[in-house]
This record gives C-alpha cells, structure tokens and sequence, in this order.
C-alpha cells in the first residue's frame, strides 16, 4: 500500500491511476505493422474455435449490477477496519487501471490494422475489458472515487513495447489475472462468510474470459514458434519473473486484502503461482521453481528492499536519497539472481487449448 497518497476524492483515485511506478499497472503502444503482419493460418482450426467462443459471447449479461449491489456494499462496508478500506480501495484502483490498460491497447491495435483475424480478436477483447473497467469503476463510484477513463487514457504514460514482449508479458497478465480471482472465488466458496464486498460473487464467469484473452495470445506465440524457443527463451524467463515478483511484492504491501479474505498473502501468490505455471506449460518450455526455498527467499528478499525503499522515501532528504540508492542495487542484485536460479523445461504439448479447470 502506498501509505503517501490518501483515497478521498475521484482526483486521488485518478492520480493512483496515472501513477508510474515498478509496481503499477502501465499502459502499452507496440508495432502496428508488425501486428498487421500476424499469420494465424498455421492454427486456423484452433483459432476460427477461439474467435467462435468469442462471438457466442457467454458474459454478455454478466457485468451488472443487481438492485442490491449498492446496499450490500454500504451494510458490508461499515464493518471494515481502516486498512481493509485503503487496501480494497488500492485494490480496486490498480485493477481498474490493468483492465482499462487492456482495453486501450487492444482498441488501439484494433484500429490500426487491417488483418481481419487480429482486427476481429482485439474487437472482441476490448468488448470484454471494457465491460470489466466499467464494472469496477462503478465500485469505486460507490465510494466516490469513479475514474474518469478516458482522461485517464489521455493523460497517463504510455511505454513502449515491441509486439513479442507485449504477447510475453499480456500472456502472463491474463493468465495470473485468472489465476488470482480464481483462487479468491474458490477461497470464498468455502468461506461465504468472508465475502466483504459483493464483486467477488462476479469472479468466476468474469475470470474466463482472462482465461481467454490469454488462450488468444497463447495461439498467437504457438503460431510464431521461434518466439518461444532460442535466445526469446531469456525474455520469457525475465517476463515471467517480472510478473511474479511484481505480484508477489504488491501483494504483500496490501496485506489486509488477503487477511479479510482468509488467506496468507504468501499462500496466496504461492497458489497463483502454482496456477499460472501449471498453465503456461501451454506457451512456455520453461517455468521458474517457484515452489524451491531458494526461490522463494529471494522473492522475500525483494519485499524487504521494497518496504526499505518506500521507508527511505518517506524520510527524504539526502539520507533518505542514498538509502533508496542502496536499496535499489540490493533489489536489482536480488532480482539477478532470482533471474539466475535454475528452471524447470518442460516440451510443449500437441494440444496447445487448456480448459479454465480450476
Ligand atoms: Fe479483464
Ligand atoms: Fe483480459
């Protein structure tokens, strides 16, 4: 949690939105030549299926409100504790900006190029993220922090990436973002009693179209096979470490979300983890040994760098500059070697279609 920024009004919540950081969601531009130039034709069975799923659209109804929506969050909301509140709160923001970061860039590339099988994917795409943003950002209006979107869209950062990391690292978002509700869904299946806030009951049929979004890009990187193999195979494993620990750190700086829903944030991410691994076997033929001791202390090693660093800037002053130089180097020598511990390889499967069987 970003204990320097307080949750009072829409223009807090738009300036969480437009943050830049390590740890924030970002939103993306890429090649729309290259984009154009996709062959899906070496997968034309999988891929006309995949658009066919897409065209039934199965959530066409999902993303709405019921008339008790709006008292269930008022009845539930008053018993919360502070930190819940500011982390829920984070939470929400930081979901809004990954799913709305989806929707522009999908739109985006769908706007720029002519080949019909990418024009027709990113169509529907943006049709899904959009009905995700919109769906939180009617949470966050409930608290009187509605983001103004496409301000946001105007005004917030943009970097740039070449389309094969966009294919790594969106891959991998959609495919955790399944991964996490998932997980929370089945966590408050068990225990209804823990449900604070009615959107959870939306996670299930919400998480299968991420699942989906990351089957499409998981027949765009087949189609490309020198993508996943070569010196490719070093991005891929740099991606996937970026998106675990990324997680794994913001994760544990939010930990009353976890606490209310009944989870240890380690638990947790060590869950997701294991399902998102267990998953990218479809992509990827190699995965990081998450579960390893090695592993797993470096990832607390990064938290620790993490929470030194914010504690360097809130002291400020030259002190509190070179102790955030420190700790920078001690998060990147950290990272390092996370990046260097051995990994698992594994051949990729004929079958490329994994089923959402979590
Ligand atoms: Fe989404
Ligand atoms: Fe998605």
């Amino acid at each position: 949690m970003d204990h320097t920024l307080d949750l009072n009004t829409p223009d807090d919540a738009a300036a969480l939105a437009k943050r830049s950081s390590l740890l924030t969601p970002r939103f993306y531009t890429t090649d729309h030549a290259a984009m154009d130039a996709l062959d899906m034709s070496p997968l034309r069975r999988e891929w006309d299926a995949m658009l066919a799923e897409y065209e039934g659209d199965n959530n066409q109804d999902h993303f709405q409100r019921t008339p008790e929506f709006a008292a269930e969050v008022a009845a539930l909301s008053a018993q919360w504790s502070p930190q819940l509140r500011r982390d829920f709160q984070d939470f929400l923001v930081s979901s809004l900006t990954s799913e709305y970061s989806g929707c522009v860039l999908y739109n985006e590339i769908q706007k720029n190029v002519q080949n019909p099988d990418i024009r027709a994917l990113m169509r529907y795409m943006t049709r899904d993220e959009s009905r995700h943003a919109n769906f939180i950002n009617q949470s966050l209006k409930d608290f009187g922090l509605g983001v103004d979107l496409l301000a946001l869209k105007r005004t917030k950062a943009y970097t740039y990436f070449k389309p094969k990391y966009i294919f790594y690292a969106t891959y991998l978002s959609e495919k955790i973002g399944y991964a996490r509700y998932i997980t929370i869904f089945r966590q408050l299946e068990k225990h209804p009693e823990l449900r604070f806030h009615p959107i959870f009951r939306w996670f299930e049929r919400w998480c299968n179209d991420e699942f989906r979004h990351g089957e499409s890009f998981a027949l765009i990187m087949r189609a490309q096979p020198h993508l996943l193999r070569g010196a490719n195979l070093l991005w891929v494993r740099f991606f996937l470490l970026a998106v675990y620990a990324t997680m794994y750190v913001r994760d544990h700086t939010r930990p009353w979300l976890c606490e209310a829903l009944g989870m240890d944030a380690t638990a947790y991410d060590h869950r997701v983890f294991e399902i998102t691994t267990a998953i990218s076997k479809q992509v990827f033929p190699i995965s990081l040994d998450t579960a390893s001791p090695g592993f797993r202390t470096g990832l607390d090693r990064l938290l620790h760098w993490s929470l030194k660093a914010d504690a360097a800037k809130a002291r400020g002053g030259v002190i509190g500059k070179l102790q955030q130089g420190v700790c920078a180097a001690g998060a990147a020598w950290t990272f390092l070697k996370l990046y260097l511990h051995p990994v698992q390889r594994h051949e990729l499967p004929a079958e490329i279609r994994v089923a959402p069987a979590w």
